[in-house]
């Protein structure tokens, strides 16, 4: 692989803001967040009232940001007593209808985007001079427990300090609310005061009235007002172990979390990523982790370890118990990884599950924890086949869990993979508090008190789910369904499941009548049903996730008329607002976990930091600029600035101008080629916020930035084999194509940043070129010049010694031996040429890209490899257009390193000049 070469500075240059002259003409007189929860069902409406003071009418933003977890229900503005509400509907339907609208004025849609624990909601309207608008937006979740504690998560920043702010919490739950915690950034020690707690029994209410002064004067607070986020933590009493039954409205929910059991003891196998990817930070924050882990492993668990990279390195072959003499051989294993290779996760894991099946018995609950940051690119790489000889080595006994590190896994596989195996798929941020995020999952998982346990009900109907491998300490079971026929007096519960020593049985649980919520949340008593729901759709989309064919359309089905019939926006769903005439209509979607924001900027508190980057290419040099929005960034701001290409380089530090309120640097280095597999990253810091560390990830910014940057993929057919290969060229580059010795024809293109060529010149004898652009293709011969435009009708034209024809948006060159088309694709407004051979001299070898017929490999059954020209060499299976026919159609083919594929290295195919 190429050395990525060097690593520029950090330039620096400020841009100084002009305090004020961005001052809003619109003012936000009235911003108040509404959260009821009852019985964990949480339902959020923000209001904010703006008018514009304006002699002239002004664009006004709403832009709140809504937590992951939840569905937006309902969207409404209203101008001058109009209304304007938002409608919920089939997403493909939505995207039909308003594809126009959406991709026109794609600044002012309402993007979403998923940061950490939340993502945005954004939209705006024209509002006439001196008029008023209001926005109200609702948002609806099921507060899940965790470690012992259910968390109420709301941001706040208007954007402007406001007069009338209020965020108003209420809570009401049946059998009292316990341990009551306000956290997050806005009830830090300025704005502690304006938060006023209140509890009585079975309700209790949070509520924080800052003042426009307080808004201002905060911590990070200023001329922009307040900006963070409010935790409201609690539990609920328990004074049942057989759980709570809530029913309204003909449906009911069992939330079951008893706390009188003991633990028991577990087997538990971690399986690290050491691969190559892990380099640097993340490798140190698993270490850490796993040294804490192994730290509170009970002395009757028995635990493995294994780390893996395109090897297995177990550290025993077999579990052990956790006696404090094999924790401390452990620990000291663990602080030997070290990262390097590819990733073999099917050997890995299979591995893994060999090792613990020689401990599970019963009395003791097994579970493995596997560990990753990326694909699997060694051995079994094929993520279907993975997935099916995990799923039949576990059996259904005992729960994966997979944890993706970073933002370059393949979540959905990982997701997927737990699910099928009782577990479940968790990210883990890059961030400073990774290793904190690792432990916290471990303790969720960390003391199982029972194991299979099945959920019973009689005289209900549609009941969501009903079986769970494993209950652990602090979290919470919890069933919803419906009465059959509405009839309380039939309805009764069963709880089966094995605790440490024996079987359990909580019986008979009739419902009491329940009793009347309380006078100010009688407007929630179709709650219950919205909580049924909610917790459907979520399962239905977790289950379709793993069906194929009419199973998963059924499953689709029943989670896209929920949605609709609730009005939920979710993966399935959209909402669609309708403005004022002469504005455009706008769709909201519920962004996909894992959709990479335009830029990330990781860390503190996640959200509350903006950046901006640009970057831009120049052959090989890449060049970005990152602007910081909100905050001012230490004048010596990279402590580690950057790391390409993985473990390849790690830069100085550069050394940042000081003062102004927005800072920008310039980072410039190398592209190594491939562009893809390309992490790296700055780190730096505000000069407000002691020892805080921001994270930017450049590989993020790269995907997103850089469009104008993807690898063109190329391929090669093979000889007698159904595959061919393919292979990647950086965008931007000019390469040979083909050349023909013996009659001195050659052809040259130029790369387009992403897809195919841009320009293309076939030379050939007696001084005759051809010169194709996405234009017009222009013949000459020294003397004379012909064009043609891609758009004309058919045509040719002829010389001596070749012909040309153009035929509809194809065009062919043909001399005595060699006969070539170039094709003008067109897609979405974006065009760009692509060349093919048709016929080649039967006795000449042709050189360039495009010369070799056939490539030649064998493929290795045993490892997945390929052997080229006696060369062992990796390769995955992955998909290519074939851009030489004109309808492109996608082929599989073996994804492998140009160097193979050709032969040589790229540089010996790039040319200087066409
Ligand atoms: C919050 O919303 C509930 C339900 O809509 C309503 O009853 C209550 O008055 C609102 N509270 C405040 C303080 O606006
Ligand atoms: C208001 O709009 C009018 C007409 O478009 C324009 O001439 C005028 O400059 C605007 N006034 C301000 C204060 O922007
Ligand atoms: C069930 O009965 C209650 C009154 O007992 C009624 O309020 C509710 O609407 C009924 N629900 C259904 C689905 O029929
Ligand atoms: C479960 O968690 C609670 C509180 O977090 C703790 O008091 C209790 O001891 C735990 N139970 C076991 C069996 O560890
Ligand atoms: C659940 O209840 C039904 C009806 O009482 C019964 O037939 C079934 O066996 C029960 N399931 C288990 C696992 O006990
Ligand atoms: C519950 O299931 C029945 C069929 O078992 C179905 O007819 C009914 O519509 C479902 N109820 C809801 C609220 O989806
Ligand atoms: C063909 O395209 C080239 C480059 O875009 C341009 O300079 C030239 O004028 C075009 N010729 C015709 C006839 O359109």
């Amino acid at each position: 692989m190429d050395r990525a070469t060097a690593i520029l500075i950090i330039v620096a240059s400020l841009l100084q803001t002009t305090a004020g002259q961005k001052r809003s003409n619109w003012d936000i007189y009235s911003f108040h967040i509404n959260t009821t929860v009852t019985s964990r069902y949480a339902i959020t409406v923000i209001t904010s009232r703006v008018v514009n003071r304006h002699d002239n009418s002004t664009e006004i933003d709403f832009y709140v940001k809504i937590p992951k977890t939840a569905f937006i229900s309902k969207f409404r503005m209203t101008i001058d007593g109009e209304m304007y509400d938002g409608v919920v509907k089939q997403k493909e339907e939505a995207k039909r209808q308003y594809s126009h609208a959406v991709s026109q004025r794609q600044n002012a849609a309402l993007v979403t985007a998923v940061g950490r624990t939340l993502e945005d909601f954004k939209t705006s309207v024209t509002v006439a001079a001196h008029s008023k608008v209001t926005f109200e937006l609702t948002y609806e979740e099921l507060l899940q427990r965790r470690l012992g504690k259910y968390e109420l998560l709301i941001n706040a920043q208007p954007g402007q300090p406001v007069k009338d702010f209020k965020i108003d919490v209420s809570i009401y739950e049946k059998p009292g609310v316990n341990v009551l915690g306000v956290e997050g950034s806005l009830a830090s020690k300025d704005l502690a005061n304006a938060i006023t707690k209140t509890s009585a029994d079975k309700q209790a209410w949070v509520n924080f009235y800052p003042t426009k002064d307080q808004q201002m004067k905060c911590d990070g607070c200023g001329e922009n007002g307040l900006s963070g986020d409010l935790r409201i933590i609690y539990d609920v009493e328990r004074p049942h172990s057989k759980g709570e039954i809530m029913e309204s409205g003909g449906f009911f929910v069992h939330y079951f979390a008893p706390t009188d059991l003991s633990r028991i003891p577990k087997n538990v196998v971690f399986i690290i990523d050491q691969s190559g990817s892990m380099y640097g930070k993340k490798m140190e924050q698993t270490r850490t982790a796993l040294l804490k882990i192994l730290e509170d492993l009970a002395e009757d668990d028995h635990f493995g370890l294994i780390c893996f990279d395109d090897k297995i390195s177990p550290w025993k072959r077999e579990l052990l118990r956790a006696t404090q003499r094999n924790l401390e051989k452990a620990k000291a294993f663990v602080r030997t990884i070290k990262d390097g290779g590819s990733t073999d996760i099917n050997a890995a894991v299979l591995e893994s599950v060999k090792m613990i099946k020689k401990y599970h018995k019963e009395g003791s609950a097994s579970m493995l924890i596997l560990l990753t940051d990326g694909d699997p690119t060694s051995g079994v790489t094929d993520l279907g086949r993975i997935q099916s000889n995990v799923r039949e080595a576990i059996g259904k006994k005992f729960p994966l869990y997979c944890l993706g590190f970073g933002l370059d896994v393949n979540f959905e596989f990982l997701q997927k993979m737990a699910q099928e195996n009782s577990g479940v798929g968790r990210r883990i941020y890059e961030d400073s508090d990774a290793a904190l995020q690792l432990k916290g999952f471990y303790e969720e998982v960390a003391i199982p008190l029972l194991t299979s346990v099945q959920m019973n009900y009689t005289g209900a109907t549609n009941l969501t789910q009903t079986i769970f491998s494993y209950y652990y300490n602090g979290s919470e079971i919890v069933v919803a369904g419906q009465i059959t026929d509405n009839n309380t007096n039939d309805f009764s519960t069963e709880v089966i499941a094995i605790s440490k020593n024996s079987k359990v049985i909580y019986k008979d649980m009739k419902l009491t009548k329940d009793e009347k919520l309380p006078a100010d949340l009688s407007s929630l008593e179709n709650f219950l049903q919205r909580l049924w729901a909610c917790l459907t759709v979520k399962q239905l989309l977790e289950k379709e996730l793993m069906l194929t064919g009419e199973e998963k359309e059924a499953v689709r089905k029943m989670a896209l008329d929920l949605s609709l019939k609730y009005s939920f926006v979710t993966p399935l769903t959209s909402m669609v607002v309708t403005k004022p005439e002469g504005e455009d209509t706008q769709v909201a979607n519920k962004p996909k976990e894992g959709e990479k924001p335009p830029i990330t900027s990781r860390g503190g508190d996640d959200d509350d930091y903006g950046f901006r980057s640009s970057s831009y290419s120049d052959g090989d040099i890449q060049r970005f600029s990152v602007t910081s929005l909100k905050k001012r960034i230490l004048a010596s701001p990279a402590r580690n600035p950057i790391q390409i290409a993985q473990d390849m380089y790690r830069g100085d530090s550069g050394t940042g101008g000081a003062g102004g309120d927005i800072q920008r640097f310039s980072v410039m280095y190398d592209l190594p080629a491939p562009l893809t597999p390309y992490r790296s990253s700055i780190d730096f810091d505000y000069d407000d916020v002691p020892d805080s560390t921001h994270h930017l990830s450049l590989a993020t910014a790269v995907s997103a930035t850089l469009t104008p940057g993807t690898p063109v993929r190329f391929l090669m057919t093979a000889e007698g084999q159904s595959l061919p290969l393919c292979f990647d060229i950086p965008a931007g580059h000019s390469v040979r194509l083909l050349q023909d010795p013996t009659s001195g024809l050659s052809m040259n293109g130029e790369l387009k940043s992403s897809e195919g060529f841009k320009r293309i010149i076939i030379h050939a004898e007696a001084n005759q070129h051809i010169q194709c652009d996405l234009n017009n293709i222009t013949f000459t011969d020294g003397q004379s010049s012909v064009s043609f435009l891609w758009t004309q009708t058919s045509t040719s034209h002829k010389t001596d010694s070749m012909a040309l024809t153009l035929r509809d948006h194809e065009i062919e060159v043909s001399t005595e031996s060699v006969n070539v088309i170039i094709l003008l694709h067109q897609k979405d407004g974006d065009s760009f040429l692509w060349p093919a051979v048709k016929q080649r001299p039967t006795n000449a070898a042709l050189m360039g890209i495009m010369g070799k017929q056939y490539v030649t490999y064998e493929e290795d059954q045993s490892t997945s490899k390929l052997r080229i020209q006696d060369e062992e060499v990796d390769a995955s299976k992955n998909s290519a257009k074939d851009l030489s026919i004109k309808t492109a159609p996608v082929v599989s083919c073996w994804l492998v390193e140009l160097k193979f594929a050709l032969q040589g290295e790229l540089s010996d195919y790039t040319v200087s000049e066409l």
